[in-house]
């Protein structure tokens, strides 16, 4: 039997530049998509896929972060003596049981390969994920979930794989394929963030990984990589070099990058509209605008 993925690493020590002044003194990751932060989402999907213990890589600035998966006792009574039973149950949602939760430093910002590396005594010998809450996906099923279900067949490392348009090969890690077998393909190697021109493949890794706990041991050697710093992508790929099977996974579902507040707006956008209580007058206040800005051109 293949051992179980429980645990799961987020990297969430960025400083969230993108979205300054805002995230001057709010963690990006509190940032919300309509009313529910971007870590709660990442949250919500690795629970449905099994995942137990939830570890996360933080920084200076990231308090409200353990303040929000805390509970709120004094917010919870008010609200059962209201009797919000809708706002009780979302509020169980982003509450953490004691001992599920573990909060790690990293104390420099050396690059996402580092951020993983900093978890390393938690995840000892076991397969592990890793959720970018940057990166959110929309999906019937959700991805990490497809992504362990495939693995339980396959074994080895996973990333979530998605085609992106070759001039953006310079923002992702992009995979060089050795075998498309549909959604699951074998890899032949991995490339951080290179020039268009040298890309070699529009296969993208986004931001869900499943990985042996040799990725960790790998990045304790690596030297920097692209943008100065250590890639989790070159650790991903030692693997490979050490004869162990990579894969991707093209996942089912809509990805946001909400890293960009174009990605965000669009996020915020596509989850409104999925609201049925906000969905007419969204929608017709789109309509609305979209005339205007139209017509003003
Ligand atoms: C990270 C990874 C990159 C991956 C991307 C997906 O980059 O290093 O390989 O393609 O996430 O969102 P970042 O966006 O943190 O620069």
């Amino acid at each position: 039997m293949r051992k179980k993925i429980t645990k799961a690493i987020f990297p969430v020590a960025g400083l969230g530049t993108r979205f300054l002044p805002a995230t001057k003194s709010i963690p990006k990751e509190i940032l919300s998509l309509v009313d529910r932060p971007l870590i709660q989402y990442a949250i919500d999907e690795a629970r449905d896929a099994g995942i137990k213990e939830f570890i996360f890589v933080t920084s200076r600035g990231k308090g409200a972060l353990e303040d929000y998966f805390d509970g709120a006792p004094q917010l919870e009574q008010s609200l059962r003596k209201k009797n919000k039973k809708g706002l009780l149950e979302e509020l169980k949602r982003s509450t953490m049981d004691s001992g599920e939760i573990v909060y790690i430093r990293q104390r420099e910002a050396l690059g996402l390969g580092h951020a993983v590396w900093c978890a390393r005594r938690l995840i000892a010998n076991e397969p592990f994920a890793v959720i970018l809450p940057d990166d959110v996906i929309a999906a019937e099923k959700p991805c990490l979930k497809q992504m362990v279900e495939a693995y339980e067949n396959t074994g080895g490392c996973m990333v979530a794989a998605m085609e992106v348009p070759p001039a953006m090969a310079s923002s992702y890690g992009l995979l060089d394929v050795k075998e498309d077998m549909g959604a699951l393909l074998k890899v032949n190697g991995m490339v951080e963030k290179p020039d268009p021109q040298d890309a070699p493949s529009n296969l993208a890794v986004i931001g869900r990984y499943i990985l042996t706990p040799n990725v960790l041991k790998n990045v304790g050697t690596l030297k920097k990589g692209a943008g100065g710093e250590i890639q989790l992508t070159d650790a991903i790929a030692m693997e490979i070099a050490n004869g162990e099977d990579v894969y991707g996974y093209r996942f089912d579902g809509q990805r946001y990058d909400c890293g960009s507040k174009s990605g965000f707006l669009q996020a915020t956008i596509a989850f409104a509209l999925a609201r049925p209580e906000l969905h007419d007058e969204l929608m017709d206040f789109m309509v609305q605008t979209v005339g205007q800005s139209r017509a003003a051109q």
